[in-house]
Formats: C-alpha cells, structure tokens, sequence
C-alpha cells in the first residue's frame, strides 16, 4: 500500500488542506497561523471581513509566501447556503480538503430565565449549527477522498457550568454530541472526528477584560492548577495534531485544554 492508498495518511501528509472558521481572531487565527507555518494548506473563513483579511496577510507570512498555501472566504456561517459557499470556495482554491476546524463561536450570556427567545436560537446558530452547516456541505468530500478530520471546538461551559451561560453552554453541549455522531456515521469512510473544549484562554476578547481588570483574571489563575490562563497556541497544538493527522486513531473524543481547572 502506497501512501496515497492509506486513507490515514492523507490529513497526515504535508500538504493537507484545513478549512477553518473563526479563522479571523483568537483560536481559529492561531490555528490557521500555526497550520500554515507547518507547512500545510489553510482556507480561513469568518464574518468579520477586516479580521479576516489581517489574517489571511498573516498566515502567508507564516508560510512564508508558498503558492496557494492561504485563501480566504467572508461568510456569516449561520446560513446554511454561505456555509455551503463557503466550503465550495475551499475546493476551488485548493482543489482538496482534508480536515475543518469548526472554531467560529461567540457568547449571549443569560440565566435560563433571562435568555430571550432571540438570545436562544442565536447561541445556538453562532456555536452548533455553524459547525453542522460546514460539515455538512464538506463530509462528501472527506468522504469521497477515502478519509479526513473534523475538529469541532465546544467550551468547558459545556462540561462544567458556570452562571449566566444558559443557552451558550446548551449549544457547546450540542458540540460535543453532534461530534460523537460524526465520529460514529463517517469511522467507516476514514474520517475522525473530535471535539476540543478550551478552559479560559487569552484571546482578543477576554485578553482586554484582562488587562482592564488584572484582578479578575489573578482570581481565575488562582483556581487552575496551572495558576495561569492559556494561550490561543496552546489549543492550536491540540489542533494541529488533530487535524493533520498526528493521532489518526483517536475519534469521538472529547479532549480539554484547561489547565485542569476541570480537576477542581
Ligand atoms: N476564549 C476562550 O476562553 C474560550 C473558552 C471556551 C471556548 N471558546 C470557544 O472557542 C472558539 C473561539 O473563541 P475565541 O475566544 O477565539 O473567539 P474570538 O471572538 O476571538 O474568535 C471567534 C471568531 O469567530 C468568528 N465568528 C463568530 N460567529 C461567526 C459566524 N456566524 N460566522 C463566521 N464567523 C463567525 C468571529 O468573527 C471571530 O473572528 C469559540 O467557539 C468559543 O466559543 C473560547
């Protein structure tokens, strides 16, 4: 059996391709730099047009202008027909896809009785069906070429709750089942699927309420057995190895990037 022949050498390869969402700030972006300086092919996608184009600038630095190593697509991925735009975009940039890191997510927080028909459907859309729409208009093609990777990122919320968060820990809960599904329906088509769930982790967002408020994130430290909070890259280097095929073996899981503040 050649390489080629082995559906789990294809995302381990060199040259695999990753389509990414969220690719434009915090976890997606470090994901795709750290993809694209390894060498391999990154398809970011988001809403935010201007993040999106910084890194898209970004990661052909990091490839350090190889041909066709970085495209970049718009999409707001809780429609359906952009989701499926979006992963079309990816094949004809790069004529293949071999993995998809769903990282696109964002928070309305709310207690149960709070949370506003609205604020519902729009965690729900923004964190789970995202991800659904993206997989669903790529798996033919994993499917089609003998395997692949889906990496899905849910949050701690999901395993371990915390307040206000009623409807956003409902749909990373989602994240994780609709993983274990994938896993199960596409292990016989060669296609891995897993999902990361990051603790409390220094991205734009929480990095400015930070450095606003140093004690509230000395207070957070002080609960994690690392006594400190992560770095975007941190959660990238489980991505990477996920989904280039580092750990071809490992599917359905539900891996945490915490710090071990899950242990406490
Ligand atoms: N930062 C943390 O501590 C943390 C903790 C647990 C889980 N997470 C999860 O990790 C993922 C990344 O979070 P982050 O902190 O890097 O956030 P971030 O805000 O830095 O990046 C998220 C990106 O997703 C994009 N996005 C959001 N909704 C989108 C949509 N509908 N269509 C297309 N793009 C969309 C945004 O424009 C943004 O660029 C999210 O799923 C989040 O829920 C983050």
């Amino acid at each position: 059996m050649t390489s080629s022949d082995d559906p789990f050498q294809l995302p381990g390869s060199a040259s695999a391709t990753v389509l990414v969402t969220g690719a434009g700030s915090g976890i997606g972006f470090a994901c795709v730099r750290r993809l694209a300086a390894a060498g391999h092919r990154v398809a970011l996608v988001d809403r935010d047009a201007a993040a999106l184009a910084a890194a898209v600038d970004a990661c052909a630095r990091a490839a350090d202008g190889r041909a066709g190593a970085v495209s970049g697509h718009r999409a707001d991925l809780t429609d359906p027909a952009a989701a499926a735009a979006a992963v079309a975009a990816a094949l004809e940039a790069h004529g293949d896809l071999s993995g998809v890191v769903n990282a696109a997510g964002a928070v309305r927080g709310g207690t149960v009785v709070d949370t506003t028909d609205d604020d519902w459907r729009w965690n729900l859309d923004t964190n789970v069906s995202t991800a659904f729409y993206v997989c669903r208009a790529a798996l033919p093609h994993l499917v089609g070429r003998g395997g692949g990777a889906v990496v899905n990122v849910a949050s701690l919320t999901a395993l371990r709750p915390i307040p206000d968060r009623a409807a956003y820990a409902a749909a990373k809960g989602a994240v994780i089942s609709f993983t274990r599904q994938l896993a199960l329906e596409y292990g016989p088509h060669g296609v891995t699927a897993n999902t990361v769930v990051p603790g409390a982790i220094r991205t734009p967002l929480l990095a400015a309420r930070f450095d606003r408020e140093p004690a509230v994130e000395a207070e957070l430290a002080g609960r994690i057995p690392l006594r400190r909070t992560g770095e975007p890259d941190e959660v990238a280097g489980l991505v990477q190895l996920l989904v280039t095929g580092g750990c071809g073996y490992l599917t359905g899981q539900t891996l945490t990037v915490d710090g071990g503040l899950s242990l406490v």
